[in-house]
């Protein structure tokens, strides 16, 4: 029994996340070397990205976690979002890097960006390593961005599919029947 049997295709193998969380951590360091930045790691999908891409950065940094739940409901565009755990961090006057996942709608992250202005970060930038532009509902685009991914469920390397396949090394779409389709 494997996990692969599950998926009907790799979108990204675990070379190519590798690969990339280096040459994103490599472009972070060198912009952030100055600034003692704040990483904020979105719980709970963005935890395998956090914690690969940290270890690939040769600077000075603070972490901190935030969770956060949205309701997508209806066919409202404002997008709801609850605060299920906040920083322990003040924001104020620090320069902070929002690390998520994946954009999909951009409601999160839209949310999140608003908050940490109002709480009077310095600046707030985000690197995702996953963008889906085809689900945004709002203007968002990351700072820094690792794949443009198509219109598809994905699971892995923090993606879940109820809660699980989040500890996938590898980004990939399910088969039809683990859907129970
Ligand atoms: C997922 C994903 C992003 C967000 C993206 O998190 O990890 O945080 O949705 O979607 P959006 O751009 O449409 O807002 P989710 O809320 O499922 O929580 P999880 O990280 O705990 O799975
Ligand atoms: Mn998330
Ligand atoms: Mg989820």
């Amino acid at each position: 029994m494997s996990l692969m049997n599950d998926m009907e295709k790799i979108l990204i193998s675990r070379e190519e996340i590798q690969e990339k969380v280096k040459e994103l951590a490599g472009t972070l360091s060198e912009d952030y070397k100055e600034e003692f930045p704040l990483l904020v790691c979105v719980l709970k999908g963005a935890m395998p990205f956090m914690s690969d891409l940290v270890k690939e950065m040769d600077i000075h940094l603070e972490m901190d976690f935030m969770d956060v739940s949205t309701y997508h409901g209806g066919t409202s565009s404002t997008g709801e979002v609850k605060i299920e755990k906040d920083l322990n961090t003040s924001v104020e006057g620090r320069d902070i890097l929002i690390v998520e996942d994946i954009i999909d709608s951009g409601l999160t992250l839209g949310y999140l960006v608003d908050l940490l202005k109002y709480r009077k970060a310095k600046s707030v930038k985000i690197v995702t390593l996953l963008d889906k532009p085809t689900g945004r509902k709002n203007g968002l685009s990351a700072d820094y961005s690792g794949f443009v991914i198509p219109h598809e469920f994905v699971v892995g390397y923090g993606l879940d599919y109820e809660e699980k396949y989040r500890n996938l090394p590898y980004v990939g779409v399910l088969k039809p029947s683990v859907y129970g389709g």
